[in-house]
């Protein structure tokens, strides 16, 4: 079997344009890959057709599993049969969460199916298949730690390293949001065009190239704060966020952003372990109603987190 780690996101900024023919809003978004991974293994398989089995963390379709699609666009491009293969595949990132977890899967489908049936696709064909699979894919192919991506999601300018071990803790609600939903919803509430605030997206870009310690990072959290546009869309989805946001904030004396469409929370932390210990007072009482969502505490560079509860 080839395997992999595919590892999750979050999004620092999330800048939301105009909505275009083509369905898709303009973005521009720094995303920050993170230590939690799901574990993925693909191998060639006796019979007539692909097979994917997933276990792990619940909500991940089988049917339709987006790492089944990646499979059927590589044989596309090929041209030539290709062996069937079996994927395993353990759901450890949350699904539908705003972490980018079925992106992630999809994007290390495409590089093991091509190891596995010994075919290489340049670059350029990488990325188009990446973006015909979703918008978040693209980011995970070009396998950097952070990007400035913009675009529907197909333009990825990959962004260096946070310098030293900076930690993210995460809340998810059990709710799930469908980003499709929370992007009709912002359309819906036709919120005013951001003119005039400058693209914060831009700015800690170009503060990444310069180099960003953990610390520094942490520093932007004020910014960053305000700096995803659809918080107002999966505010009125969820209408638990902002009194959980509140919550969280007031608990751990920190800023809490939104990740992506959510329903994911997180927080930046100036080391791993300040994002264990905060995930773990967090959790402390008995009958919290934190005690029934899904927490990490991550590093950046994983590959496992540094503590979850349940
Ligand atoms: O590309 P992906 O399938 O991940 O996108 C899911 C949905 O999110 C799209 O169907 C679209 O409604 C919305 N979306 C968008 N603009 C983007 C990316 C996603 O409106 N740039």
């Amino acid at each position: 079997m080839f395997a992999a780690r595919p590892p999750a996101k979050v999004n620092l900024t999330l800048e939301v344009g105009p909505l275009g023919d083509d369905g898709y809003h303009a973005l521009r978004s720094i995303f920050l890959r993170i230590g939690l991974a799901d574990r993925i293994g693909l191998g060639l398989v006796d019979g007539v057709s692909d097979r994917v089995a997933v276990g792990g963390l619940p909500g991940a379709p089988l049917d339709e599993n987006i790492v089944l699609r990646a499979l059927s666009l590589l044989r596309e491009r090929a041209g030539f049969a290709l062996p069937p293969v079996e994927i395993e595949l353990d759901k450890r990132i949350p699904v539908a969460a705003g972490l980018g977890g079925g992106s992630s899967d999809a994007a290390a489908t495409l590089m093991l199916a091509q190891a596995c049936w010994g075919i290489g696709l340049s670059s350029a064909q990488q990325a188009e298949l990446a973006a015909r699979l979703g918008s978040d894919v693209p980011f995970f192919v070009a396998g950097a730690p952070a990007g400035l991506v913009e675009g529907r999601g197909e333009i990825v300018r990959p962004l260096a390293a946070v310098d030293g071990e900076a930690g993210v803790l995460l809340v998810t609600p059990r709710a799930q949001l469908s980003t499709r939903a929370v992007f009709a919803r912002h359309d819906a509430l036709a919120a005013p065009p951001p003119g005039g605030r400058g693209s914060v997206s831009d700015d800690l870009a170009a503060a990444l190239e310069d180099g960003l310690t953990a610390n520094e990072l942490c520093a932007w959290a004020g910014r960053l704060r305000e700096a995803n546009d659809l918080w107002p869309a999966a505010a009125e989805l969820e209408p638990a966020l902002p009194e959980l946001r509140e919550e969280l904030e007031r608990r751990t004396d920190r800023l809490w952003l939104l990740s992506g469409s959510g329903p994911t929370l997180f927080a930046l932390y100036p080391s791993p372990t300040d994002a264990v210990s905060a995930g773990m007072s967090l959790v402390d009482a008995p009958a919290d109603r934190l005690a029934s969502m899904l927490l990490h505490a991550t590093n950046l560079s994983g590959p496992d987190p540094a503590w979850r509860h349940p």
